[in-house]
């Protein structure tokens, strides 16, 4: 019986065992990063160096839930850095946002407003309404850059009709779309939002880009707001993790609903390393991040290509149509480069992976299609614009699997 016992064990226990690597790992990694320098798609895909993780091996063992040392001094010093009284480490961003709304939305009827490009609008999956059941309102930026104070005034809702949905969180973003909101509109909003008993929370997910770019302390950056969330994962290139921050009560409370999300994690220590090592060696990288970014647009708009979203940090959103050349061809024949560049649409991301050669090839890439649309006799005044506005406000276009099909389709035999 032990014998038969002892066997079906062992049994169960192979079955478990799993080799994830590859053959080639080593091989396959360093393709992957080469990849990573040659994609313009998002600053999310940056990869954790072996520096990073020789750091982050060294880390503390304790568990979060309860107390994790390292994981405990990050936050203290995001805290500290940001201004605020406490700070938490979170998986994402997103969870980051989500958890600020539930935390200071307390009973309803509540809205919360944000730009109508703002990740909490378009991309958190209607997080705002499953987790806090609060309507957003959408405010299109009049300057069809960032919003103001006229543009808050204008879709705030106020009072005790009962017909309405009270605002109460103004939610900004920033950089939004890589681009930076004047600090001087942050407090007109902040100030006129605290003087209604209204919340301000920033997605702080770049807020180190606006700092690297304007030499602004990031505890000024955070004053005029009750809470803000800070990734580690995008422009810093950590593998994982956000901070956010606020006051002692907040965060206590955020706490128990990260518990409630499913967000409390275990082990963070490596993580939170990671974080750390980002911010010491990854930060001071981001001028030249921003400076190889202008040199695309600059690019760019000597060719003929029309920039709708400057590079004022890490992206450039454009339109070739003026040049005869669609979103998905320029990605067809992006992909099928000798050596590819990873493109999506009408936004392109630099990072602190992004090589100078790629910037190069891409707008090689660009002068080539451009010569053959000329040779081919296309007229520059038949163009139609591609990119996607809303106001003035442009938003990122990404093209679907469908018309890059039909590109590749209708592409004539290239040799
Ligand atoms: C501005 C902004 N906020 C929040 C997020 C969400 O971060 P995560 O992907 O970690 O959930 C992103 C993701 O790219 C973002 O760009």
């Amino acid at each position: 019986m032990a014998a038969n016992i002892d066997a079906a064990r062992a049994q169960v226990i192979e079955q478990a065992k799993v080799d994830i690597f590859s053959q080639v790992q080593a091989e396959d990694n360093a393709k992957q990063a080469h990849a990573i320098g040659r994609a313009f798609i998002s600053d999310t895909i940056t990869a954790p160096t072996k520096e990073m993780y020789e750091y982050a091996v060294r880390a503390s063992l304790g568990d979060d839930v309860y107390d994790e040392p390292c994981t405990k001094i990050l936050e203290a010093h995001m805290a500290k850095l940001t201004g605020k009284e406490a700070a938490m480490f979170v998986p994402s961003g997103t969870m980051s946002n989500q958890l600020a709304l539930r935390t200071h939305l307390k009973q309803p009827p509540y809205s919360v407003l944000c730009d109508h490009r703002a990740h909490i609008a378009r991309y958190e999956a209607g997080g705002t309404a499953f987790h806090s059941g609060a309507q957003l309102d959408y405010a299109t930026p009049a300057n069809g850059h960032h919003l103001t104070l006229d543009d808050i005034k204008e879709h705030v809702v106020l009072g005790s009709d009962v017909h309405s949905c009270p605002t109460a969180i103004i939610e900004l973003e920033n950089t939004l779309n890589g681009t930076i909101i004047p600090q001087a509109d942050v407090i007109a909003i902040s100030d006129f939002a605290h003087a209604h008993d209204i919340k301000m929370h920033l997605d702080g997910a770049r807020i180190w880009h606006v700092a690297a770019e304007t030499a602004t302390p990031i505890k000024e950056l955070c004053d005029p707001f009750d809470s803000v969330s800070l990734c580690f994962s995008k422009g810093l290139g950590a593998p994982i993790g956000s901070c956010l921050v606020g006051t002692k009560e907040f965060i206590t409370r955020a706490r128990w609903f990260r518990k409630l999300f499913g967000g409390g994690m275990r082990q963070t220590g490596f993580m939170a390393a990671s974080a750390a090592y980002a911010l010491t060696h990854h930060f001071p990288l981001l001028p030249a991040v921003h400076a190889r970014t202008r040199r695309l647009e600059n690019g760019l708009k000597e060719l003929g290509v029309r920039i709708t979203s400057g590079a004022e940090t890490c992206m450039v959103f454009y339109d070739p149509s003026p040049i005869g050349v669609s979103y998905a061809e320029l990605i067809t024949r992006a992909k099928t480069l000798p050596d590819p560049i990873h493109i999506a649409g009408s936004r392109l991301v630099v990072h602190i992976q992004t090589t100078d050669a790629v910037v190069d090839d891409f707008l090689a890439l660009v002068k080539q299609l451009a010569q053959e649309k000329r040779d081919a006799g296309f007229d520059p005044s038949a163009q139609c614009a591609q990119a996607k506005t809303v106001g003035k406000s442009s938003i990122y276009v990404k093209v679907s699997q469908a018309d890059l099909d039909k590109v590749q389709r209708e592409a004539p035999a290239r040799t």
